[in-house]
């Protein structure tokens, strides 16, 4: 974790759309970044990661035993201050690039309710935003989708985040004419970024 002043800022890249409408409002969350914290971001679509085999290798140790690029992304997961996931709504959930992130957690899961083991945080705490964007009217992938996420950041050990979901947002850029939703993801970028000393 981040020390004294700064922040470890963690960032899952959740879309495979690159500058689609979920890059385009996380690039505005982290306008908020004004310097000085560490930022790691995960692009996912790029990353070789298997899903979750269920295969109780982790059920006693709380560690996975499959060895891929998700050996960064446990690691990081460890140190944040600040996590965000940035997903597009696909079938009424999160991608499949942010979900099997979130399956190969099942290790931080038996951490946390099997070996009664949370993460530590630093003096800042750990906070989470959520920013999802859906091209249908529907609500049925924010609240999916949000549930999901919500799961996820309490295992580890993320007692607290903000979600910001828009809908009926489909072609590629389409999020730029919505009329308060870049103002929005600034907004809670400053929130997310903000601490006390
Ligand atoms: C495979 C797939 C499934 C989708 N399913 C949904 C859905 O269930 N609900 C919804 O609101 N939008 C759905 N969409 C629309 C996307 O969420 C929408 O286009 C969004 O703006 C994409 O964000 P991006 O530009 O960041 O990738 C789907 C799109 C794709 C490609």
């Amino acid at each position: 974790m981040g020390s004294g002043d700064t922040l470890k800022i963690v960032v899952f890249r959740g879309s495979p759309r690159r500058e689609g409408n979920t890059d385009i409002l996380l690039g505005e969350a982290l306008k908020a970044e004004t310097g000085g914290n560490e930022l790691i971001q995960f692009t996912l679509n790029d990353m070789n990661i298997r899903p979750c085999q269920n295969c109780g290798g982790c059920d006693e140790t709380g560690s996975c035993v499959l060895a891929d690029d998700m050996d960064d992304i446990y690691s990081a997961i460890r140190q944040a201050d600040r996590i965000i996931v940035a997903s597009p709504i696909f079938f009424f959930g999160l991608s499949a690039q942010t979900k099997i992130v979130i399956d190969r957690c099942q290790s931080f899961w038996c951490e946390k309710y099997l070996l009664k083991k949370t993460i530590p945080s630093g003096p800042h705490g750990r906070k989470g935003l959520l920013i999802l964007v859906g091209g249908m009217k529907k609500d049925t992938g924010i609240q999916c989708a949000g549930a999901t996420a919500t799961a996820f950041f309490r295992t580890i050990s993320v007692p607290e985040h903000e979600t910001l979901g828009y809908l009926s947002i489909d072609r590629k850029g389409a999020i730029r004419n919505h009329s308060s939703a870049l103002k929005d993801a600034y907004e809670a970028g400053v929130r997310l970024f903000t601490h006390n000393n």
